[in-house]
């Protein structure tokens, strides 16, 4: 039997219109060395430059689309100059609403250097950094709970709400314990270990989400339990990333340390991320839509092909589907293999000891990882 799986994508603005199709063409590659599932992708437009063109954030019959669909695929949004008249980027609220209307409350951010890529990092190297970043996406500081106050046409005074609950904290606190039991551990020791961070020194929020952490975590005999407060975590994931296996977090405070992360493993271009919930999944690269680089061939494509592979991976393990499982390896396999020949590698890579490489473009790097798939 064959699944076929309803994929609805958004390439979006900027770099993001140039490393989805990127995307698109490793996952029909990888996909026609198998058999045992299809893709059936649907495209809409979305963002600030759609907004510009039409008035509009994203077609009218776009969210029925994602509502029916099996996983989305996504770009980046914000286009220069293009902002609502309530002063937000146009498109950002398509995200935000995404995530919080498909119930995406796991995002996942995984911190892995490969080979072939240089860390930032002196005396680290890609057998010291495989960790994954499991932040809250559905409530935290992000809720819209917020609003700004007003006298006589002065602004006074600004308030965002902060909300932490049970239901949230122990479904990703659950989620990041049975992650860690499929993962391999911390590459410094082999431990599974679930590092919580937080700020419960201070906050009642962080005290909560810490306290769901424990009652959890006694679920989990095998797994090593971990605190470390959010301000001493910046320092901590660049000195000894080693120590890290999956690290849990509240919403505001996982997005800026996975953009961290990011430092250890080559940069912005080079980190995926997958938005999961129980029915719905969103995958998307960390970064933005890059206006300083866009439309130059410039952008590297490997954060958004590795977020397809964390969609297969979703996927293979929503429909127990072991061809998707597969595939997913090979997509991993021929990124890795690409980027080990050192040739081959958008401007971004080429520094330190790839400093003299003739950069490739966005769309070479895709047909190398293309090249690889179809001989693996
Ligand atoms: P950004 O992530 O777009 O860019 C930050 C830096 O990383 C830039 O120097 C850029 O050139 C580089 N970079 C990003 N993607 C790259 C790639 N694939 N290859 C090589 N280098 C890459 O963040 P920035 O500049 O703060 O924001 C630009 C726009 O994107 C803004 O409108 C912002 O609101 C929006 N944004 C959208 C996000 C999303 O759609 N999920 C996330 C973050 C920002
Ligand atoms: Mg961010």
């Amino acid at each position: 039997m064959t699944l076929t799986y309803k994929i609805v994508v958004f390439p979006g603005d900027g770099v993001g219109r140039e490393v989805v199709p990127e995307t698109v063409k490793v996952l029909k590659a990888a996909r026609d060395t198998v058999t045992g599932f299809d893709f059936d992708f649907v495209e809409f437009p979305c963002g600030g430059k759609y907004y510009l063109e039409s008035g509009k954030e994203w077609p009218d019959e776009a969210w029925e689309a994602c509502k029916s669909s099996d996983a989305v695929l996504f770009g980046a949004i914000g286009y220069p100059g293009a902002v609502k008249p309530n002063g937000v980027l146009a498109g950002i609220d398509i995200l935000l609403g995404l995530r919080f209307d498909l119930d995406l409350y796991a995002n996942l951010r995984p911190a892995k250097l490969f080979d072939g890529v240089e860390s930032r990092i002196l005396d680290k190297g890609p057998k010291d950094v495989d960790f994954m970043v499991v932040r809250e996406n559905t409530e935290g500081l992000y809720v819209p709970i917020r609003g700004m106050l007003s006298r006589g046409g002065v602004d006074e005074l600004a308030v965002d709400v902060r909300v932490i609950t049970r239901k949230g904290t122990e479904r990703i606190v659950r989620y990041a314990f049975e992650l860690c039991m499929r993962r391999n551990g911390a590459p410094g020791d082999g431990k599974k270990r679930v590092t919580c961070v937080d700020k419960s020194n201070v906050l009642d929020g962080c005290r909560f989400f810490r306290k769901i952490y424990d009652e959890i975590a006694e679920g989990y005999g095998k797994v090593q339990r971990d605190y470390v407060y959010v301000d001493a975590m910046t320092q901590w994931m660049i000195r000894a990333p080693e120590h890290y296996d999956v690290v849990v977090t509240s919403n505001f405070q996982g997005d800026i340390l996975s953009d961290l992360s990011s430092v250890l493993i080559g940069g912005m271009g080079m980190a995926p991320s997958a938005n999961v919930g129980e029915r719905y999944g969103l995958f998307e690269p960390v970064h933005g839509s890059a206006p300083d680089i866009a439309g130059q061939r410039k952008a590297n494509p490997i954060g958004s092909i590795l977020s397809g592979k964390m969609m297969l991976e979703w996927l293979a393990l929503k429909h127990g589907d072991k061809a998707c499982e597969r595939t997913a390896a090979k997509i991993e396999e021929a990124v890795s293999s690409v980027l080990s020949e050192e040739n081959i590698r958008t401007p971004d890579l080429c520094y330190g000891k790839y400093s003299g490489v003739t950069p490739s473009t966005t769309s070479e790097v895709g047909d190398a990882i293309v090249e690889k798939i179809e001989k693996s």
